[in-house]
């Protein structure tokens, strides 16, 4: 069957970035083809079972083949695929690029911040044309409770892998860049004044759709390169970025499939991760 069956609930999702394609340690469950008012998601989701028997539902943010630029994401609909089969928590993951010596490539970052420097070309809100003035709360653009919950497991996780350590910062500000082209010298500067410790081009706007509907969110970076920021330093490449998204890969695999049961249970019990749900309550203006 191409549906959920009443009797199939998914609370976690997932998506995958750059390298990231499909998880493993999962069994496939089926895939939903799904097309939403706001048109077809990245991929088709795919639902898998963890070895409890709980379900996880998996995107590919640039499509399987890695087809779907950052600016072409169909992000409203990724979010609404997600939200409509009855997810509460997404698990996203990002290949970022580091603007601070201590974030080495192969590190992992759990951002609490973000910079928006994407150009206003895509589409942030489910809102607009609706009739409807909504401003979401956004001061905290990423569940702090699920940040907080992921971080001790993730760096748990790493630990247990073999080969070279894993380092897993937290605390960090993620800029958020529109691309394609990667950041000029003077741009990967500018962003480390203002505070920027890694740089994307995909947590905008997934972030505040996932807000407005509600859901938890939560990214998972993996670093891959220096951006340009280091002098004497070739700036980056894809080939650099390349080299290093393979083993992020593997590591991501690994933590997604020792992270995502227990982000399950904590969201099944309903209690700890309740900051999100009801905040859009307050955020439709009208005349007062
Ligand atoms: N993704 C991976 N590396 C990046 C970089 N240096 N800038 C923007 N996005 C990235």
């Amino acid at each position: 069957s191409s549906q959920l069956e009443p009797n199939e609930k998914v609370l976690i999702g997932c998506i995958g970035g750059s390298g990231l394609y499909h998880l493993d340690n999962l069994t496939f469950v089926k895939k939903l083809d799904i097309t939403t008012p706001w048109g077809k998601p990245s991929s088709p989701i795919t639902i898998s079972s963890l070895p409890s028997g709980d379900l996880i539902a998996f995107i590919s943010r640039h499509g399987p083949n890695h087809t779907i630029t950052p600016t072409e994401v169909p992000g409203r609909a990724n979010i609404a695929a997600l939200k409509h089969i009855g997810v509460e928590a997404i698990v996203a993951f990002s290949a970022v690029g580091s603007l601070r010596e201590e974030i080495a490539p192969g590190h992992f970052i759990i951002p609490d911040q973000i910079i928006d420097r994407t150009k206003g070309i895509r589409e942030d809100t489910f809102f607009r044309g609706e009739g409807v003035v909504v401003h979401s709360m956004f001061g905290e653009p990423f569940s702090k409770k699920l940040s907080e919950f992921i971080a001790p497991r993730v760096q748990k996780i790493l630990s247990q892998q073999d080969g070279e350590e894993v380092k897993v910062h937290t605390g960090k500000t993620v800029v958020c860049m529109e691309g394609p082209a990667f950041s000029t010298r003077a741009e990967s500067l500018m962003y480390r004044q203002w505070g920027g410790d890694i740089i994307n081009m995909s947590v905008i706007p997934e972030a505040k759709l996932a807000r407005e509907c509600e859901l938890d969110y939560t990214l998972i970076c993996t670093s891959t390169d220096f951006d340009a920021w280091r002098v004497g330093e070739a700036p980056v490449t894809v080939e650099e970025v390349i080299k290093t998204l393979h083993t992020n890969a593997g590591n991501s695999r690994a933590v997604a499939a020792g992270l995502l049961q227990d982000v399950h249970n904590v969201v099944a019990e309903g209690k700890e991760l309740n900051e999100i749900k009801g905040s859009m309550k307050y955020a439709c203006i009208t005349r007062v």
